[in-house]
């Protein structure tokens, strides 16, 4: 199936543990690609790293299965699909100016308002699904976020001082976002990470990198076509990042 021809298939749940978790199942049972799964709120919300997510009622919790024909190892390309729609439907819903942050962050004015993760199976080498998990904090009120969050994340609510249609989000995120998907499948993946680059207002800053038990400064260069992070560290050596997490210090010329 084209990525463009794809209609959304919503599965519309209460309260589940992770949307990631039911849609791999959906996947497994042999749910057509575009199956979106959409919580209102989640117990066990999944973060990258192995993070716990802090999903209340409020939110936006989805989950989209998507069966690409691509490798396993560009499944990272999903990632920046989705952070890319999600930052090009925050600035024409809301007028906020969402940035990204590698890997897969949507901030606003500096503080994380969405997270992305995707999960994929892979059987002989071949990748057999690919879920992407989308969690914005849209009608999240701030003063509820655990402490580690504070300061850190923020919500469209606050951001705006006023709640928003939820389902007026999540038609606009899934219309961006299979656009987006389209273009990786043809080939297009330059044009939507020249469009992340533009939007990712921390390259070029120093920033702290933290990962692997590790953490150090260092200044973000650029993102390369395997989506790592080129950052050049103090003793100017070049290194490429496959994962991990960055905050960002001051903006510096690139
Ligand atoms: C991150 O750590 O930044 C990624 C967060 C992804 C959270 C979303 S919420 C919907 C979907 N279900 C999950 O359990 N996680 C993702």
């Amino acid at each position: 199936m084209s990525a463009k021809s794809i209609q959304p298939k919503l599965v519309r749940l209460q309260k589940v543990a992770s949307t990631n978790t039911v849609a791999a199942n959906l996947a497994k049972e042999g749910a057509a690609e575009g199956t979106v799964v959409v919580a209102e709120a989640q117990t066990r919300g999944k973060g990258r790293l192995n993070r716990a997510w802090f999903s209340p009622k409020g939110g936006l919790w989805f989950s989209v299965v998507l069966k690409p024909k691509i490798k396993p190892q560009e499944a990272f390309k999903l990632n920046f699909a989705a952070s890319v729609a999600v930052a090009r439907t925050l600035r024409t819903l809301t007028g906020l100016a969402a940035n990204v942050k590698w890997p897969n962050d949507v901030l606003i004015e500096g503080q994380k308002v969405c997270g992305v993760l995707t999960e994929t199976r892979v059987r002989k080498g071949i990748l057999d699904y690919a879920v992407v998990g989308v969690g914005l904090n849209s009608n999240v009120q701030v003063e509820s976020f655990p402490e580690t969050l504070r300061g850190y994340a923020t919500s469209l609510e606050s951001k705006l001082g006023r709640k928003l249609d939820n389902e007026s989000l999540l038609q606009g995120l899934l219309e961006e976002f299979f656009t987006c998907y389209a273009l990786i499948g043809h080939g297009g993946f330059e044009i939507l990470l020249r469009e992340w680059k533009h939007l990712a207002a921390f390259l070029g800053s120093q920033i702290e990198v933290h990962g692997d038990g590790r953490l150090f400064v260092a200044k973000a260069l650029d993102v390369d076509a395997e989506g790592r992070l080129l950052v050049r560290l103090e003793n100017g050596m070049i290194q490429k990042l496959v994962f991990g997490d960055v905050s960002v210090g001051l903006k510096q010329s690139r």
